[in-house]
């Protein structure tokens, strides 16, 4: 019989050989290849380093292909939780030390009980994903448990913050649970993230790209969209993880951290008068505005990579959280097209699960025209910005700082789609299409018949701009309730957010809408 001191010194042991997951030499492959162990990783995330491994004791079952003997510490997967930025989180790391973290049924059955606690206890949980995917040897009992897991990260969608990191290989079918998260990170260089790898690609379709090329944090966040975040390494995917958090609530049951300020703001941003171009036709560039509204360095921005048309990020003001979404004149002319309503249209939804009032920052000249758009659907996708503004009961607040045409200016958040306050810039220009448009269609037998038809033109844009290119007209029909010097937009925001944080708005009770996908 042992003692009880002979008992603890075991348990120590079992515990640092299992911590020391797959060994040294598989340690050191990991380090050579610029990655952390799943221990350095949650380490580096949690608050003083400290976290509870939940289920380090978890064996796998297999005795398929050899598998009786095989010890796989803590199955692959540190589960666990602790605090960051003095707020529970679960998370799970996926070690790749262990058998390539292949995804066996105790693995998965760890990271479902933590997301499952995560949604009883109203935490966030963090995954960072560095697998081979599916267990081999663990056949149909691996991709059950991807099933499971694809389930709970349906269960705690909009309710808890759900947030993925790619710090290695993550393919196949492993692909959707990341793509069910709210927010990707993924890591440049070391980060794969694909359906389908280049070598069956290849075989399938002749098609010859590399694996970076393909799955790569470049590809994935610029040109797919499926990536919010691209991390330089390890470390910056935990420092980004980090920051989001910062700016989220616990659960959708709470409002997002707020970070006292003495007071409101109601100082006047005078160069916010000077951003308008005098030409209606030239560019300015949007991120200006923004840094002047939010809180100094609060901006956070969210999909940068991504249909630059369009910006969205977190922001303070006055310390109140709040997402930004604002069309940038200077990519596109900021036109709405496929990608740019899907961005916007999934952080319009997270914001309101998670109660974060929405800012809008209008300048958009319409939605995007071509063959190419109409045939990927742009009816379908712009409609899910439409939706998406109109199920969000959260504030909105909106402001217009110049162009604001047509359907695209009803899918920015305009009065219409339930806006609580929409300001316009005296620079806005609000109404069914541009002046040259309108004229062409007005008017076209008078230019037509005209001794100088371009002379008469201009007099037809100059009559079509006075009376319908200002905020004015829609001013007089309470589409907009306050035309603002720029400079006061800051104030007006503040003080808006200040009014709408007693708001409450209530819709008949439904199972649930039928967003446009
Ligand atoms: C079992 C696996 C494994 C897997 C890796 N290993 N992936 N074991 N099942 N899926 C093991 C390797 O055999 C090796 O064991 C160790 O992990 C490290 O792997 P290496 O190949 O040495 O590492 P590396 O050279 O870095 O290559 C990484 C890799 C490669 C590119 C991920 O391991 C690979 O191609 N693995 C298979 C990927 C795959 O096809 N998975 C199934 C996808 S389908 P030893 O003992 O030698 O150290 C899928 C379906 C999910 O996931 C569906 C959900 C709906």
């Amino acid at each position: 019989m042992s003692t009880t001191h002979e008992k603890i010194e075991q348990l120590r042991k079992r515990t640092d050989k299992i911590k020391l997951g797959g060994g040294l030499k598989a340690i050191e492959k990991q380090h050579a290849l610029g990655k952390m162990t799943a221990h350095e990783r949650l380490h580096l995330l949690y608050d003083t380093g400290f976290y509870d491994e939940l289920y380090r004791f978890a064996e796998h079952h297999s005795t398929t292909l050899g598998m009786t003997d095989k010890q796989l510490p803590a199955d692959g997967v540190v589960t666990c939780m602790g605090a960051v930025g003095k707020r529970l989180l679960y998370a799970s790391a996926q070690d790749f030390t262990v058998m390539g973290g292949s995804v066996g049924h105790m693995h998965a059955w760890k990271i479902c009980e933590v997301m499952d606690m995560a949604m009883k206890q109203g935490a966030p949980y963090v995954s960072i994903n560095d697998s081979g995917g599916a267990r081999i040897q663990e056949a149909v009992d691996s991709l059950q448990g991807y099933g499971k897991i694809f389930y709970y990260n349906t269960l705690l969608s909009g309710v808890v913050p759900q947030i993925a990191i790619v710090a290695g290989p993550c393919a196949g079918g492993a692909a959707y649970s990341p793509a069910l998260m709210d927010f990707i990170i993924q890591v440049h260089g070391t980060g794969h993230l694909f359906i389908a790898g280049p070598e069956v690609i290849k075989k399938a379709t002749g098609e010859d790209i590399s694996a970076e090329e393909l799955g790569g944090a470049v590809a994935q966040s610029a040109r797919s969209g499926n990536v919010h975040f691209i991390a330089r390494d390890d470390s910056h995917a935990i420092e980004i993880t980090q920051t989001l958090l910062s700016y989220l609530p616990s659960n959708n049951m709470e409002d997002p951290p707020y970070y006292p300020t003495e007071g409101l703001d109601l100082e006047p941003v005078d160069d916010l008068n000077m951003i308008i171009p005098d030409d209606s036709r030239e560019s300015y560039d949007m991120y200006q505005v923004i840094e002047r509204i939010a809180d100094p360095e609060s901006f956070f921005e969210v999909h940068a990579h991504f249909a630059r048309n369009i910006i969205i990020g977190f922001a303070r003001v006055n310390g109140h959280v709040v997402g930004v979404v604002a069309n940038q004149p200077m990519v596109k002319a900021g036109c709405l097209d496929i990608d740019a309503s899907d961005k916007s249209s999934m952080f319009i939804r997270f914001c309101n699960a998670f109660n974060v009032p929405l800012v809008t920052l209008v300048d958009v000249p319409g939605f995007m025209p071509g063959v190419e758009q109409e045939f990927g659907g742009i009816i379908r996708h712009g409609a899910k910005m439409l939706f998406s503004y109109s199920a969000a009961t959260v504030p909105k607040i909106t402001v217009v700082l110049r162009k604001a045409y047509g359907g695209a200016y009803l899918a920015m958040c305009a009065k219409a789609l339930g806006a609580d306050r929409v300001a316009a810039w005296p620079t806005a220009e609000i109404a069914v299409m541009g002046a040259e448009g309108a004229v062409s269609v007005l008017y076209r037998n008078d230019i037509k018949a005209a001794d100088d038809p371009k002379a008469k033109r201009k007099e037809f844009v100059a009559g079509y701009e006075a009376e319908f290119s200002t905020p004015y007209l829609a001013a007089a029909r309470g589409m907009v309730d306050s035309v603002i010097e720029p400079k006061d937009t800051r104030a007006y925001i503040g003080i808006a957010l200040e009014a709408l944080q007693t708001k409450r708005e209530l819709r008949p009770q439904k199972k649930h809408g039928l967003i446009p996908m």
